[in-house]
């Protein structure tokens, strides 16, 4: 039976780990996914699930942990919500939450029963995954295209398009001040002021005296099937976990893996700073609630 594939492009299916425990964000996250935290009126994992279907994704595969059911939920028909908003008719209101998941849109769960890292997150999605290259997306990263707004890529539209001209692992990087590389995987490139530059070499949160560079990885990722083995040779690496850094950097060599620099903005929601300036940001930029931050911020600040 002929797979079936995304809009115009090789790259049909995404990844998304969301299992786990968001310890950063407690004590929101002790019976909330992380994930479901919202950024104005929408929860991260959709905002990722959005910038997916927009290049052209179809296949969404969540690798999730208990406590997670929220996320399938928000996925899946809400029947009574649906029949009141119809009875009602509350069009625009039926309209956003039939939008959440277009008919065209698969949604797959797989179960992380314990959270062992995001290599492991990433193995766990192989069988439905299958030989293909697919994405991943951290949906705590959020993530928006410089014009975005007005029509333009988003990130991982733009890392397709690098992707089709550069088959190969395209991973999304941005430059970070050396103190922050505990923080991120780095990359070691030739090229560094190119927006694709191959990647020689890859360590998972290097303190700042041995990061190769200050190019960190952001949460958006294609990559290849070849990744799965790679990930599984692996010993547990940075902080005990088995890390998908480490599975990429071994496919260095035998495969190209190239550091793609995205035209655009990161949020770390996963930080209450970085998920403050998304909402402070996204607010900001919605002409519903515009005119009330500002005077709001005005005020506040005296
Ligand atoms: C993960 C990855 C790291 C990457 C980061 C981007 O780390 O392991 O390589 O730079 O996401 O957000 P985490 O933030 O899950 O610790």
């Amino acid at each position: 039976m002929e797979q079936k594939k995304g809009v115009g492009s090789g790259v049909s299916k995404a990844v998304f780990p969301v299992g786990g425990l968001g310890t950063r964000f407690l004590p929101a996250t002790k019976a909330i996914p992380k994930e479901m935290l919202p950024v104005v009126d929408k929860p991260l994992i959709q905002y990722a699930v959005e910038e997916a279907y927009a290049a052209g994704i179809r296949q969404m595969i969540f690798v999730t942990g208990r406590h997670k059911r929220a996320i399938g939920d928000h996925f899946d028909v809400a029947f009574e919500l649906e029949y009141e908003l119809e009875r009602g008719h509350k069009t625009e209101l039926l309209a956003l939450v039939h939008a959440i998941k277009p008919d065209d849109m698969d949604c797959v769960f797989v179960r992380q029963p314990r959270p062992q890292g995001l290599g492991h997150a990433v193995l766990c999605a192989e069988s439905v995954v299958g030989k293909e290259p697919f994405a991943v997306l951290l949906a705590d990263d959020l993530m928006l295209g410089r014009e975005q707004r007005s029509g333009g890529p988003t990130i991982l539209q733009q890392m397709v398009r690098a992707y089709e001209a550069h088959p190969g692992t395209v991973l999304a990087v941005q430059d970070v001040p050396r103190q922050d590389t505990r923080r991120y995987g780095v990359v070691d490139v030739h090229g560094v002021n190119e927006t694709l530059a191959e990647v020689f070499g890859m360590v998972e949160k290097p303190v700042p005296e041995v990061a190769p560079s200050t190019l960190a990885v952001a949460g958006r990722y294609i990559l290849t099937p070849a990744v799965f083995d790679s990930i599984r040779r692996q010993p547990r690496g940075a902080g005990g976990e088995i890390q998908l850094t480490d599975g990429i950097a071994a496919l260095i060599g035998t495969e190209k893996v190239y550091a793609f620099r995205y035209d655009g903005v990161r949020y770390d929601c996963g930080s209450k700073e970085g998920f403050l300036e998304a909402t402070i940001d996204l607010a900001l930029a919605n002409p519903a609630l515009s005119a009330a931050l500002r005077a709001h911020m005005l005020k506040a600040l005296g």
